[in-house]
């Protein structure tokens, strides 16, 4: 029960902070943009608009932070990533935009001196060029050598992405629900093949690039890839991207003589619940997602799971969608999860990664 507070308050000011970093983010910006925006005439509205061509194909970001804050003082994508008008154009989404940064040099561009110049003699703005230096230093000491919310951990080699915004195309944050104390999270895919998983059903189940593929056998029937250890009370991150429409899910406790309560992976037309929520066969829906705006349909979706005592506590990208108490097995097999596709449809679903800490007394990690 202690755990489970700290977890909530942990993502409470996670939340918190995001938000007043974009408040802070956006006034900071703002006010510096009025004097610089006085002598430069550059600064058109046309250019307010200048995003549109690329949210076309990265939604997500449309209300990040980082591009929020930039597009209030008229920075663009082309500003930072190029014009980009191949990456636009090819339809084989094989040419990159023509300005990228790895980790090693987002550091360096923000600290560009007409951005963030840094003060002193430093080559990057640092904490104690922040305008509220206390707040800048006290967030990065709560969360030192632990993972935010956005999926990024905080070291002392953090770059401004890993505090600021979301701004990454698998916002997966792996290893939400948080648990300060533990970090001992076993990988259940391997990411070289199936071993220490048992298939059954019509889906195909295969292997390829990393990742699990889920695919529809020949008249859209479901399958089921379950683990072959048992698990009580544990946290579980799965990271996945979809297809739409479809319909898949994760079991929780899966055994032979009761199937166990069932995280919902949907999406497609006419839906009445959305991703993340909860099944259990016999009885219906016994937690419901209703925000549809949670699934990021282009990239790739983590869903992260307490489950512990019979409460199964659910979030997805982050964001909580609730818990519920539900009958059921004490413990089972987590399994993976496609429903037959209506209409015999070939909807596909991809897993990249299956993550799991178990809590309670020590048991042995079988992971295989
Ligand atoms: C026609 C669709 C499309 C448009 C329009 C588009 N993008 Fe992309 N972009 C993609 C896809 C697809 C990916 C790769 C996503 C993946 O691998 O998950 C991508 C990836 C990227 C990446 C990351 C590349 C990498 O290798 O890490 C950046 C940066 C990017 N886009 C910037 C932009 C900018 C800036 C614009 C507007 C000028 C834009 N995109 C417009 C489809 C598009
Ligand atoms: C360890 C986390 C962390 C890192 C790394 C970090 N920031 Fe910040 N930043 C913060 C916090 C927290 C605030 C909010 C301070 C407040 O509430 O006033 C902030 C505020 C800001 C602001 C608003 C005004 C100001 O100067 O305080 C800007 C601009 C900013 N950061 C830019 C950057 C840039 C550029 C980098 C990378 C060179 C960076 N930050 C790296 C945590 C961080
Ligand atoms: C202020 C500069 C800036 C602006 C404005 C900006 N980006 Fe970026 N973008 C970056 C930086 C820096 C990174 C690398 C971030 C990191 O890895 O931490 C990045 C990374 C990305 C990525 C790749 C993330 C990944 O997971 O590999 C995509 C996609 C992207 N940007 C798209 C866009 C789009 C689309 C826009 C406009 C809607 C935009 N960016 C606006 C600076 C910017």
């Amino acid at each position: 029960m202690r755990a489970h507070n700290r977890t909530t308050l942990h993502f409470v000011c996670g939340i918190f902070i995001v938000a007043a970093l974009a408040c802070v983010f956006a006034v900071c910006f703002a006010g510096q943009a009025k004097t610089d925006n006085a002598t430069d005439a550059k600064a058109s509205t046309e250019k307010l608009d200048g995003n549109n061509k690329c949210y076309v194909c990265h939604p997500s970001l449309r209300t990040e932070e980082l591009t929020t804050a930039h597009l209030d003082i008229a920075i663009t994508c082309d500003e930072c990533h190029g014009p980009s008008i191949e990456h636009m154009q090819d339809e084989m989404l094989m040419t990159e935009p023509d300005l990228l940064f790895g980790r090693t040099e987002v550091n360096k561009m923000c600290s560009n001196p007409t951005c963030h110049a840094p003060g002193g003699n430093r080559d990057a703005y640092g904490l104690q060029d922040h305008k509220d230096r206390a707040k800048a230093e006290a967030f990065y000491k709560q969360w030192l050598s632990r993972t935010r919310p956005n999926g990024r951990a905080i070291t002392p080699d953090s770059v401004c992405t890993d505090c600021h915004g979301t701004h990454n195309l698998d916002k997966a944050t792996k290893t939400q629900p948080e648990d300060a104390e533990s970090a001992d999270w076993v990988q259940l895919f391997n990411g070289q093949d199936l071993t220490g998983w048992q298939k059954s059903g019509s889906a195909s189940w295969t292997v390829d690039n990393g990742r699990i593929i889920a695919a529809p056998g020949s008249e859209g029937q479901g399958g089921e890839l379950m683990t072959k250890a048992e698990y009580q009370d544990y946290l579980l991150a799965v990271t996945f991207r979809t297809d739409q429409p479809i319909h898949a899910g994760i079991w929780l406790h899966n055994c032979e003589s009761q199937p166990g309560p069932r995280i919902e992976i949907l999406d497609g037309a006419e839906l009445t619940a959305f991703t993340g929520s909860v099944f259990m066969p016999g009885k219906g829906r016994v937690l419901v997602n209703l925000r549809d705006d949670l699934l990021d349909r282009q990239g790739y979706n983590t869903i992260s799971v307490r489950v512990e005592g019979g409460r199964i506590q659910v979030w997805l990208n982050g964001e909580e969608i609730g818990a519920v108490r539900t009958p059921g097995p004490a413990k089972g097999r987590i399994g993976l999860h496609l429903e037959k596709q209506q209409g015999g449809g070939a909807g596909q679903i991809q897993f990249r990664e299956v993550l799991v800490q178990r809590l309670g007394q020590p048991q042995k990690n079988a992971a295989n």
